[in-house]
């Protein structure tokens, strides 16, 4: 391992003193002074970073005559996981796995990692844990029913000992929980410091890089805002993940912020259960598993795409007298700004009076979204609420609307209606272009509509619209 001298740099003005400070002695800041590694003889320098260069580097060569081989991508064997990877995992890749305590880092990790060991088996995996005994990791891995014949275990937070261990296991794959956790018995900041996370990530990627190795790192990040450690890896790593839950604790969602291997806009979705993380395939019955065919005023199926994947949402609706000056606004799942928007459509095209009502709308089932194509059953949700009027079950409402209450298209129409058409839904609204492009018979009657004001006209029962 590499012998390190440090200084403590002001990250505001660059100043550096040998000691750590709360203030910096030049610009007067506080707690911008963060330890950086500096090369302290000339010729230990140059080495180590001819060392690192050749890590990455080679020759100039013409893109044409570069060796581009299929990456050989190891499937995880989960299918919502693989999702967001790209298929599966590729030599070399480093992977932040972040999201906030408790949220399951260490058991989606622990399962994936077994499931790992079973695709290559010539080599070991290793799952090092910082944070947690052998016994905790071990009595979790019993009770997770998970097991792997080539899964090594190490409990160590000693960056030098883990790359000694990593040395002699040689494994394909390696986990490190957490990244805050571990330190570089070098520097003199504590574990979890700004100059701790970047210099072990540092020392870990070039490990993965040299050697071909997969490195998981596990990152916690906290509830409002994103904590120092995590961050300052995002641009070094290949692939960003987060973990967390959206609004509820029903759902738990893995999303990718970054990936230089796979896509970005998939997600992944979860249940935490006795036995670890099950995955959701069926998405949409997840969402709208309290239906069972009631009609309610206030409440509007509709279909959303993330990804690759289109799910069944609800949006509901609440509109009532307000017993304040200001009439309340609130959006649960989506954008409030976008729903005030759908409001003053709504208030101008069709005479919706709403000044002394207060307005709740949420999607039901816990994630947010930001797909303009339930705008319409945003709309319609709202009118039914006010006007209490329930909308017919078999319904599904798809269709963005535009300022001028028109009802524009949406993207894969015909993807959102073979979703519907399998949950059992037998009619269609939706916008009036895209049902005349329609070339399949989607499985499910379908009706066009020009506006918002047509659509209500056609919903909501009553042709007066004033409330
Ligand atoms: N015996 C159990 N039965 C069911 N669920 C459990 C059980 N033990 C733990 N859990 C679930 O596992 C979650 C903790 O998972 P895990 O330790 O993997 O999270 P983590 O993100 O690694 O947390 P940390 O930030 O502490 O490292 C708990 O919040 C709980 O929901
Ligand atoms: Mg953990
Ligand atoms: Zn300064």
């Amino acid at each position: 391992m590499a012998r390190l001298k440090t200084v403590h740099r002001c990250q505001e003005c660059g100043y550096s003193a040998p000691k750590p400070m709360g203030q910096c002695p030049d610009c007067s800041a506080w707690n911008t002074m963060i330890e950086e590694v500096v090369e302290a003889r000339p010729g230990a320098a140059a080495g180590a970073a001819a060392r690192r260069m050749t890590d990455f580097s080679s020759e100039a060569v013409a893109l044409k005559d570069a060796p581009a081989e299929a990456e050989a991508r190891t499937s995880t064997d989960i299918g919502e996981f693989d999702r967001l990877l790209g298929g599966g995992v590729v030599p070399g890749q480093v992977l932040l796995l972040a999201g906030p305590p408790g949220i399951g880092k260490s058991t989606l990790m622990l399962q994936a990692a077994a499931r790992l060991c079973a695709q290559k088996t010539q080599r070991p995996v290793l799952y090092v844990s910082g944070e947690e005994s052998l016994r905790q990791v071990s009595s979790r891995a019993q009770r997770l029913g998970v097991r792997g014949d080539s899964l090594f275990l190490l409990c160590e937070t000693d960056l030098g000992k883990i790359l000694a261990a990593v040395a002699r296991v040689k494994p394909w794959l390696m986990v490190m929980d957490s990244v805050q956790t571990v330190f570089h018995p070098e520097l003199t900041s504590s574990p979890g410091t700004v100059a701790q996370v970047r210099e072990c990530a540092a020392e870990l990627l070039r490990v993965a890089k040299a050697t071909d190795t997969v490195v998981f790192l596990l990152g916690h990040v906290t509830k409002d805002g994103m904590l120092a450690g995590p961050k300052v890896l995002e641009h070094i790593v290949d692939t960003v993940l987060y973990f967390d839950t959206e609004r509820h604790d029903l759902l738990r969602v893995l999303r990718a912020q970054k990936n230089r291997f796979g896509p970005t806009d998939e997600l992944g979705l979860f249940e935490m259960g006795e036995k670890g993380l099950k995955e959701v395939n069926d998405a949409s019955r997840f969402f709208l598993a309290d239906r069972d065919g009631k009609t309610q005023p206030g409440r509007v199926p509709s279909v959303t795409i993330e990804g690759s994947r289109s799910m069944l949402v609800e949006v509901q609706s609440l509109v009532v007298h307000t017993k304040y000056p200001l009439p309340r606004r609130m959006a649960t799942g989506m954008d409030l700004n976008r729903v005030l928007v759908l409001l003053a459509a709504m208030e101008k095209h069709l005479r919706l009076r709403l000044e002394d009502r207060d307005v709740f709308v949420s999607l039901a089932g816990g994630l947010r979204i930001k797909d303009p194509a339930v705008d319409l059953a945003v709309c319609l949700a709202v009118m039914s609420s006010a006007r209490e009027a329930p909308v017919p079950a078999d319904w599904i409402m798809l269709g963005e609307v535009g300022l001028l209450g028109e009802v524009g298209r949406v993207p894969h129409l015909e993807l959102r209606l073979k979703e519907a058409a399998k949950a059992g839904f037998h009619r269609a609204l939706v916008p009036a272009r895209c049902a005349k492009e329609l070339s399949r018979k989607p499985g499910l009657e379908v009706t066009g509509v020009a506006d918002l004001r047509s659509a209500a006209e056609l919903i909501i029962k009553g042709s007066d619209l004033d409330i």
